[in-house]
């Protein structure tokens, strides 16, 4: 089985959380795209989705799902997005895909966080996936010094600009066994929008694609 099939398993098998007539909070990523997918396919029985990226906006809007701004939705059941890692504690590292800040925004508001993921990115420690940290653009060097004395390795990713307008240093070299600490710490350096640690609101419910079929826990 591929890394993909097991994506689009863990993808699938979360529509068994998707309630009838509600509005899903949707992340990005290829095993979101799996679950947009998998939306689509009961799309005339919810009511539409909040989207953490334009990409899974357009693609929501593609397969007819309507897409909600989150500012109109006083809640959320769920929150479906992957994770680069995960830990036994369900705490994640998130923003491979840059979208970390508008993700984090959507998890925060949804009673349970689905996180879909293949059996790769399951972790003992976090940090061997470099740490994204969305930054104010004349904030870059500033915080870059500032993640150095936290003693990771901050790199800037060259070209990406977030859909907030905002760049991405990936800190390299952690090692991370105090996760909710270091998401305060590094989110408390100033020009810091967020990072992509989801340690403080980890996920509730983790479903893992396997070649014996997605697990849960
Ligand atoms: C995007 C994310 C994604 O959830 C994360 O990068 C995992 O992506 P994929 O499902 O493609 O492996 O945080 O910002």
């Amino acid at each position: 089985m591929t890394q993909d099939e097991m994506k689009k398993a863990a993808a699938w098998a979360a529509l068994q959380y998707v309630e009838a007539g509600t509005v899903v909070g949707v992340g990005t990523g290829s095993t979101v795209n799996h679950f947009i997918d998998a939306l689509g396919s009961i799309k005339d029985t919810i009511k539409g989705a909040v989207s953490s990226s334009e990409a899974s906006t357009e693609k929501l809007k593609a397969l007819g799902i309507e897409v909600f701004e989150l500012n109109d939705v006083s809640d959320l059941d769920i929150y479906v997005d992957g994770a680069d890692e995960i830990n036994a504690h369900n705490q994640m590292i998130k923003g491979g895909g840059a979208a970390l800040t508008r993700e984090k925004i959507v998890a925060a508001v949804a009673r349970q966080f689905v996180c879909i993921v293949d059996n790769t990115k399951h972790v003992d420690v976090l940090g061997q996936f470099p740490l994204p940290v969305e930054v104010i653009p004349m904030a870059r060097s500033y915080v870059a010094r500032e993640l150095l004395k936290l003693g990771g390795d901050p790199v800037y990713r060259q070209g990406v600009v977030t859909d907030n307008g905002n760049v991405i240093l990936d800190v390299h070299g952690l090692s991370i066994t105090q996760a909710a600490e270091l998401e305060e710490k590094i989110n408390q350096i100033v020009g810091v929008v967020t990072n992509g640690l989801f340690a403080q609101r980890g996920a509730n419910i983790v479903i893992t694609g396997t070649p014996e079929g997605p697990q849960i826990k």
